[in-house]
């Protein structure tokens, strides 16, 4: 077993362990990937200001995200199919979540479903993200669902209305569970770790859909069933009915223009997250770290600002937050963790990012996450918003 020391090796080791369909799923963009490159390659151009002899004792990393208490500004991000990742994938990240003191967000596209999640964490909250289908009885329960489970919050996503095209997903045809053709039988006779989970388990479709909306049986291929169900007609008197409907804690995911944060603003929500999708929708958008300090300008006073998008260290967490985000989220970093080694590999990629935030931070003379500011940052090396 190699020595891991970085959220690399774990995407190495998930790259050996998960079948091709689902490893290419979470590692990739749309079309040229060019915004998903973006993402991680603008977090290296921003360089940080090295502060010596600062009594670096005593340090926390500890901060909150709509007003919950965070280990550190950092939770799992949604993300779909992770229950085929690995077996149970869902549980066992937010178990791990949980262990470390930061938040779980399931998608509404998991395996697991809101109830075996509760379930699997003894009832502990976490947060449900929210697709919105043209089905809206079924959002309807399925938002009274997560308030069943004692979800702290909704994350409502506005920018997968229609899906992005990511060629290896079509090519690799894409599907939960995977149908049997030569090809795919091949690859998954070559990962036996994986499929001895999956034997272990009955969780091998989408748990929050399927028997719960009328007639879904079987959903074929993603891209198929997303263009059926997904409302493309969603729009702001959307956000307004869902908001009145959950009744909690709104955080909107995908905004990336400033006429868009300012919307989010008037929407009443109580938080809003720059991001691109990971690079999985508009190829060609700025990346998440670019476009964030526009939006803290223009919203950052009456509106919690969050990202996500790239982060692969706890380094691109620090740059995140003295770029004025107060929460952050990884996606394919936690993935990567529980493709490799389940449970165990999400709390490994949770220490690593843990690790490198805090001694990044001291390094930069700070020993409170809370003092961060753009006073870390080497002018001339960060986004600016325009004048
Ligand atoms: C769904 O959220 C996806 O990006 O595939």
């Amino acid at each position: 077993m190699p020595v891991i020391t970085t959220i690399e090796d774990l995407r190495v080791l998930a790259k050996k362990r998960v079948p091709r369909m689902f490893y290419d799923y979470a590692d990739s963009g749309s079309w040229t990937e060019s915004t998903y490159r973006a993402n991680e390659s603008d977090f290296q151009s921003i360089k940080l200001r090295q502060r010596v002899a600062v009594n670096m004792e005593n340090r926390s990393t500890a901060t909150q995200m709509i007003g919950q208490h965070v280990a550190m500004p950092v939770a799992i991000a949604p993300t779909g199919l992770t229950g085929m990742q690995h077996a149970d994938g869902e549980i066992l990240g937010a178990r791990a979540a949980k262990k470390f003191g930061i938040p779980f967000t399931l998608s509404t596209m998991s395996i697991c479903s809101i109830e075996d999640v509760s379930a699997g964490t003894g009832g502990h909250p976490f947060w449900f993200q929210l697709y919105v289908m043209k089905d809206r009885d079924f959002i309807e329960r399925l938002i009274d669902r997560a308030k069943a489970a004692n979800c702290s919050a909704l994350v409502l996503t506005l920018d997968l209305q229609i899906l992005g095209q990511r060629h290896k997903d079509l090519k690799n045809g894409l599907s939960a569970p995977p149908k049997p053709t030569l090809a795919t039988i091949l690859n998954l006779m070559t990962k036996p770790r994986w499929g001895l989970g999956m034997l272990g388990t009955r969780r091998h479709g989408f748990g929050n859909i399927v028997g719960h909306v009328k007639g879904v049986e079987n959903m074929g291929s993603l891209s198929e069933w997303t263009a059926k169900q997904f409302d493309p007609g969603l729009n702001w008197g959307d956000v307004e009915w869902i908001k009145k409907r959950w009744g909690g804690k709104l955080i909107l995911k995908g905004i990336q223009d400033v006429e868009d944060a300012k919307l989010a603003v008037n929407s009443g929500a109580d938080a809003l997250i720059v991001s691109n999708h990971g690079g999985r929708q508009l190829d060609g958008a700025e990346s998440s770290i670019r476009a964030l300090p526009q939006i803290v300008d223009a919203v950052g006073s009456r509106i919690e600002v969050h990202m996500d998008g790239g982060i692969r260290s706890g380094q691109d967490v620090l740059k995140a937050r003295a770029l004025g985000a107060k929460g952050t989220y990884i996606g394919r970093s936690f993935l990567y963790g529980l493709g490799a080694m389940g449970e165990e590999g999400v709390t490994k990629a949770l220490q690593i990012i843990h690790r490198e935030l805090d001694l990044t931070m001291a390094f930069c003379g700070h020993t409170n996450i809370e003092t961060v500011d753009k006073g870390i940052l080497l002018p001339g090396t960060y986004p600016v918003a325009a004048p």
